[in-house]
């Protein structure tokens, strides 16, 4: 499948149009935005990285019965995906206090969160992604309550698979975002899964090993995706 014309520029990847109305190319580039995309830093082999750890953890979702918009790898920075109608709300799930939530309730980072909590921000950088709650979705027509309904069970479900996962491999998933579309009318898991947009901590040393290290200035980014990818097995 070949690239067309581009549709849409985000701030990490950019998404082009294919020869099948009903498929997209995603491209994975080396940008690392941070705050809003206030913040822009070039990071070698990150489009690698995180295109193949995209496409693992949506195959092993896929695997476990989550409808994902992903097909196939293309290349070391390409895949092609199905072409959703995309909902402008982010769905977080968090496990472990941290980021956001910290600030906003002055709660320690690290507590556990006892269930999880679930999360919905409008996906609107200019705004500063603001926190809003289900009857905003509604009312302001981004999603329906069915497909609230729906994008809810998903994320849980995506949480129970995921945290099993990393478990697995030493890790923590602290806490994670997911953006959903429709595809013929059916909710779908659209975006990525990438160290870029959940938090992992290694399980005995807390260390961490997600975009965290780029926005705090950590350093040693992507010798940390690649850390992580290493212990789940991800082909790179
Ligand atoms: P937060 O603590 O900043 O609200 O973020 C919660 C999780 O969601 C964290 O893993 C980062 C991810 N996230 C994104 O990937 N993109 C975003 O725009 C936001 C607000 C959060
Ligand atoms: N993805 C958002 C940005 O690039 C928020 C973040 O990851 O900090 O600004």
């Amino acid at each position: 499948m070949e690239k067309r014309e581009e549709l849409y520029r985000g701030k990490a990847k950019s998404v082009y149009t294919t020869d099948d109305a009903d498929r997209l190319i995603l491209l994975f580039r080396n940008d690392t935005s941070a705050f809003d995309g206030k913040r822009i830093e070039q990071l070698d082999r990150k489009g690698m990285v995180n295109n193949k750890f995209n496409a693992f953890i949506m195959q092993k979702l896929e695997e476990a019965g989550i409808p994902t918009q992903f097909d196939k790898l293309l290349g070391d920075n390409e895949c092609l995906v199905k072409k959703l109608e995309m909902i402008p709300v982010e769905c977080v799930v968090r496990n472990y206090a941290a980021g956001s939530l910290v600030k906003r309730l002055g709660v320690e980072e690290g507590i556990k969160l006892n269930p999880y909590t679930f999360e919905l921000f409008l996906k609107d950088d200019a705004k500063g992604d603001p926190f809003i709650n289900e009857s905003h979705v509604v009312a302001f027509g981004w999603g329906t309550a069915e497909n609230l309904v729906r994008m809810k069970e998903l994320s849980l479900k995506v949480n129970e698979i995921l945290t099993k996962l990393f478990d697995d491999a030493g890790l923590l998933l602290v806490d994670f975002k997911l953006e959903f579309g429709t595809f013929h009318g059916e909710i779908v898991l659209g975006d990525e899964f990438s160290p870029d947009g959940c938090r992992l901590w290694d399980k005995e040393t807390r260390k961490k090993m997600d975009k965290d290290r780029f926005r705090q200035g950590l350093g040693d980014v992507i010798e940390a995706y690649e850390e992580v990818a290493k212990r789940l097995g991800v082909p790179l």
